[in-house]
């Protein structure tokens, strides 16, 4: 199987081509809502774009303006329930002549915002947020000064949104960060010609190099890849490869985790594009020992928390999970939305502040679950379905369109 264009290569590519001098084509840009909300702000912002179809290849053009080419929008900038839209995009905005104000839905107006006001208003960015910290994000565009940075939170998005401010900044805008997150911002600058530089942690970035527009490939999304990889793991006698995925080594704490507990996981066919690294996965029915994710491997693979959650309530040995606060803050309160699917399908899970432990060699049953509006929880738990002794029923399980609308379709076309 193959997959959708990895969300988070895909926003990065939306916002840094739009700013880009000239035409660029995105090839295998994410399909889900999300990217496409960022699509729609970069339009709003005066950017053009459009798909077409090359040598049968779905192909996303953006007629890219320039460092200085946003105009002003004509309404609020709408984010979705994209956390990266409103976060990176902010970066980009509090530099522009002129103001916007950005807002989301329901679950992204709960989203804490402050982790940007800070770094941002440090650089002298006027930012008005309500209750000081929530969207919508009422930005007064002006001229910024380079900060440099020690990054309080492990967060990539927080990371980007400094760096693309960094773009325009007076100066070299430095970000420290203590634990590595993932840099496909830092990849994409460079790709595209920004003056940057990563050393051990440390990115500088100096504002005044144009970006050119060029041909970009998005890898696919190992994220997404995470729910057919323990999928193929507890269905009997799997045997799955997925091609063209997306393997950065920021991204890839998943394939780790999964050997270290007893994964059957080959890597084949290693290649390059635009910086990233892109490969095939096989993936068979292994038995699963169990264990524990804590420090910075939390960070490295909490979009998987979810699927991995499923995971480790049928390995032999259970799942405990530490320093993982950031999911309390997710689309929805993470912890929360896992422990509650798997104590209806009758799984034991305890839960601390900052993680939870599943006991291992539990049997899922079946029950009506909810997503409650996450889409990596719709996901997870149509996975785990699959385990479950007779049929579940999954409450806006729609939400999966936020980064895959092709799941269920693919899980259905996989079933024998
Ligand atoms: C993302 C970074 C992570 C991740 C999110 C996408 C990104 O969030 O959970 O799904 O594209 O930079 P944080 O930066 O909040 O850790």
């Amino acid at each position: 199987m193959s997959l959708p264009g990895d969300k988070s290569i895909s926003h990065r590519y939306a916002m840094l081509t739009s700013i880009a001098t000239g035409d660029s084509k995105i090839y295998n840009f994410a399909t889900g809502a999300d990217c496409h909300s960022t699509l729609a702000c970069m339009r709003e912002l005066g950017v053009g774009h459009e798909f077409a179809e090359q040598d049968g290849r779905r192909v996303l053009i953006v007629h890219g303006r320039g460092l200085n080419g946003l105009t002003a929008p004509k309404q609020d900038l709408d984010a979705g329930n994209s956390g990266s839209t409103i976060r990176m995009l902010s970066g980009i905005l509090a530099a522009q002549p002129f103001n916007t104000t950005i807002a989301g839905d329901d679950s992204l107006a709960r989203r804490p915002m402050a982790r940007i006001i800070k770094p941002l208003s440090a650089m002298g960015a006027q930012i008005d947020a309500r209750n000081g910290q929530y969207p919508p994000l009422a930005i007064t565009g002006t001229a910024l000064r380079a900060i440099d940075y020690e990054m309080p939170v492990a967060s990539a998005q927080v990371k980007s949104c400094v760096l693309l401010a960094g773009l325009y900044a007076n100066g070299e805008t430095i970000v420290r960060e203590s634990t590595a997150t993932r840099d496909h911002t830092e990849i994409a600058l460079a790709e595209l010609g920004a003056d940057i530089t990563l050393e051990s942690r440390v990115v500088k970035i100096r504002s005044g190099a144009e970006l050119a527009g060029k041909s970009l490939m998005v890898p696919g999304d190992i994220s997404s890849a995470a729910f057919f990889l323990v999928a193929a793991l507890l269905v009997a006698d799997s045997d799955l490869m997925v091609t063209n995925v997306g393997l950065n080594p920021t991204r890839t704490a998943l394939l780790d985790f999964l050997r270290s507990v007893g994964a059957d996981i080959k890597l084949l066919l290693i290649e390059q594009a635009n910086g990233e690294l892109i490969g095939n996965l096989q993936i068979r029915t292994s038995k699963i020992g169990g264990g524990t994710i804590e420090g910075t491997t939390t960070a490295a693979l909490i979009d998987e928390i979810p699927a991995l959650a499923v995971l480790g309530a049928v390995s032999k040995d259970g799942l405990t999970v530490r320093n993982a606060s950031e999911l309390r803050v997710k689309e929805t309160d993470r912890i929360a939305t896992i422990a509650e699917n798997l104590h209806r399908m009758g799984i034991t899970i305890e839960t601390t502040e900052d993680g939870f432990s599943i006991p291992g060699r539990q049997k899922f049953h079946a029950a009506d679950l909810d997503s409650c509006g996450d889409h990596r929880i719709a996901m997870a738990f149509a996975v785990a379905a699959l385990a479950a002794d007779g049929p579940c029923r999954i409450q806006n399980a729609e939400a999966a369109s936020v980064s895959y609308p092709e799941f269920f379709d693919v899980l259905r076309g996989l079933a024998r």
